[in-house]
């Protein structure tokens, strides 16, 4: 059987999250949620744009100087000398800096933005990372993003002499953005795979997706199969537009697939529902894992299999255990008019009330009842409150 790497996760929440906001992190804020990263168990945090304002210097410097051995902190650049300096000058005091620099690679960007040849988007390529080799300590890494990596499916021979324009001048990491999800997911991990059977002995493999499309999480998750070590991800996905890759996905999903992994799972649950307060963006009740709805079941025979399932390892209606994600309510039974009389009997038995098979049956159209009258799922203590006015009532 083939073994995997344990992923690199790389969170770039201070960076592309923050750049995304409506009102940007302030310094306290920011160090506030790196510390919430280190205590997830993540790899390497980009912490900002040193270069793009007085406060991010600050931010990217002072998260330098209380980042732990073995968090890699970098900080981004265009390839400009002056944003280079800045960078390093902002990470350097962290055990293990990074200097980011992301340059376009894509025809489209080229011949649009840039309008410059390929030799000289090479030649800016090239000096740009020779000067963030030759400007840091032999402890710093480099990574170069080849910006919009997913537009290239046409012209992956020039985006390959891009990357190896940059590892021969240094660079330790090659960054493969999806910076706007418009590729199949196949394809793009087809172009992953290709670059990471190219330079893989020469640098580490990343991969850096967006969710335009709502399929960043497969993008990043069937990247790390297909080659690349480093993930690039955020919390709760925010991003620009349509947001990042989810951190909380992508490591749920390769813990599901059995890889081993530095982060503390069962903080995934309570770190979320920090991330959507600090950040002002409401999670959706049925965001995959934390979202509010996301363990509730209601149907009489998804009821059924979570109850007969739930003392074995896996669950039939739950892709995982609520408690491994640091949901302490676990799995919700909730009683609607689809639901059946073995539910009112569950949902009662928990709370100390065991029935028989035919009490359960004759309660059945009673809660029914109740459910449409309301226009709302019952919930254990409703059920349960319910229950004990029919047995008042009933004189027992
Ligand atoms: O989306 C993108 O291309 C980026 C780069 C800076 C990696 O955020
Ligand atoms: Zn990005």
């Amino acid at each position: 059987m083939k073994t995997f790497p344990k992923p690199f996760i790389n969170d770039v929440t201070l960076r592309d999250g923050n750049q995304s906001l409506r009102r940007p992190w302030n310094i306290q804020e920011k160090k506030e949620i790196f510390q919430k990263l280190v205590e997830l168990g993540v790899n390497g945090a980009e912490v900002g744009f040193a270069s793009s304002g007085e406060m991010d210097f600050q931010a990217c410097s002072e998260i330098a100087k209380m980042s732990p051995p073995g968090v890699r902190v970098s900080s981004l650049s265009r390839a400009v000398e002056k944003e280079i300096e800045i960078s390093y000058r902002a990470i350097s005091h962290a055990p293990e800096p990074c200097i980011h620099i992301v340059y376009p690679i894509s025809e489209f960007a080229i011949h649009n933005v840039l309008k410059i040849s390929h030799s000289e988007v090479l030649a800016n390529i090239k000096n740009a990372i020779r000067f963030a080799r030759k400007l840091s300590n032999p402890k710093t890494s480099i990574q170069f993003s080849g910006e919009h990596f997913g537009d290239c499916g046409e012209s992956m021979d020039f985006a390959k002499e891009a990357f190896d324009a940059a590892i021969q001048e240094g660079a330790d990491i090659i960054n493969l953005p999806n910076t706007v999800e418009r590729t199949r997911p196949f394809l793009f991990v087809k172009m992953v795979s290709e670059i990471s059977e190219e330079f893989r002995d020469r640098a580490r493999i990343s991969v850096h997706t967006h969710n335009d499309l709502g399929m960043a999480t497969a993008c990043t998750v069937e990247s790390f199969f297909a080659g690349a070590e480093q993930l690039e991800v955020t919390l709760n996905g925010i991003g620009e537009r349509a947001g990042n890759t989810n951190l909380f996905e992508v490591v749920t999903a390769l813990f599901l697939s059995g890889i081993k992994l530095d982060i503390h799972m069962d903080k995934i649950y309570p770190i979320s529902k920090y991330i959507e307060q600090i950040s002002e963006i409401k999670l959706s009740a049925k965001a995959p894992l934390v979202g509010e709805e996301v363990f509730s079941h209601r149907s009489g025979i998804h009821q059924d299999g979570v109850i007969k399932t739930s003392s074995l390892s896996r669950n039939l209606y739950g892709a995982i255990d609520p408690e491994t994600i640091g949901r302490r309510r676990g799995h919700r039974l909730e009683f609607t008019n689809q639901s059946g009389s073995h539910m009112i009997r569950h949902i009662l038995k928990n709370l100390g009330h065991d029935l028989s098979d035919s009490e359960s049956r004759d309660l059945l159209n009673v809660f029914k009842n109740e459910s449409d009258r309301v226009k709302t799922s019952l919930d254990e203590e409703i059920v349960l409150q319910k229950y004990l006015s029919i047995r008042s009532e009933a004189g027992k």
